[in-house]
């Protein structure tokens, strides 16, 4: 969630920025990356449909960010406001997110991904391992992958998340409930939602378990 710092200064430079020709020229090489990202996971998921007889993910989903959230992300962090101070302060910029069925499937198609000789694994974050203090899980790669142009090529950075269908159904419900302010009883709202967390972790572990069980048959 974005926080409102002032929403005209905001919007001024977001203006200023996205008039510039730099602006719309990056954002087409982010829009090129997590395609690029998009098309390597579904290349994975045919060919571990085709050797397990499943697919691995359930759903893909890519965005790039929007302007006014660059800027205000830019500003929150005291960072000059440019398309160079994006490309090298900012990592999720083009997101996307791949919901699986199981977390076993999570790590494998995490380090097949990352293991590819064109892919860049410059930073891993496991918030299934480690879950953040208010429940989330998920596993987050910031990759760099090559975006061949006519006259040359980039390196641009994509922020890959991988959760399980349990956990995308925590974290979006999560989410939503953010947005509302003025909650009586924050403390206790919070102590709660991490409860449901651990609930649906050990559904979770107890699905792929069964999983496991009906492979072994
Ligand atoms: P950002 O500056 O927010 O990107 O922080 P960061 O670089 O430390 O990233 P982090 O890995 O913590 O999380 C980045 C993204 O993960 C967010 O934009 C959300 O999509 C998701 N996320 C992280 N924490 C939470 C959470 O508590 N709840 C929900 N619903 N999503 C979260
Ligand atoms: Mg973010």
């Amino acid at each position: 969630m974005e926080t409102s710092l002032d929403i005209y200064s905001v919007l001024n430079d977001t203006e200023v920025l996205k008039s510039g020709h730099e602006f719309a020229e990056m954002m087409t090489w982010y829009k090129c990356a997590i395609m690029e990202v998009e098309t390597k996971l579904n290349v994975l998921n045919q060919e571990f449909s085709l050797q397990y007889d499943r697919n691995p993910f359930e759903s893909i989903k890519t965005r790039l960010k929007d302007p006014v959230s660059i800027v205000n992300k830019l500003k929150r962090k005291g960072l000059e406001i440019s398309v160079d101070s994006i490309q090298e302060n900012l990592h999720d910029i083009g997101g996307v997110r791949v919901v699986c069925s199981f977390q076993e499937d999570i790590y494998k198609l995490a380090r097949m991904l990352g293991s590819q000789d064109d892919v860049s694994l410059l930073r891993i974050k496991d918030y299934i391992k480690n879950p953040k203090p208010n429940g989330y899980r998920s596993l987050h790669m910031i990759i760099a992958i090559p975006i061949f142009l006519s006259a040359d090529t980039k390196y641009m950075k994509v922020e890959v998340q991988f959760r399980t269908i349990a956990m995308d159904f925590w974290a979006s419900l999560e989410h939503k409930m953010k947005y509302k302010k003025n909650i009586k009883n924050p403390e206790q709202i919070v102590a709660r939602l991490a409860m449901c967390a651990e609930t649906i972790e050990q559904i979770d572990l107890e699905m792929q378990s069964i999983r496991s069980l009906i492979d072994k048959e």
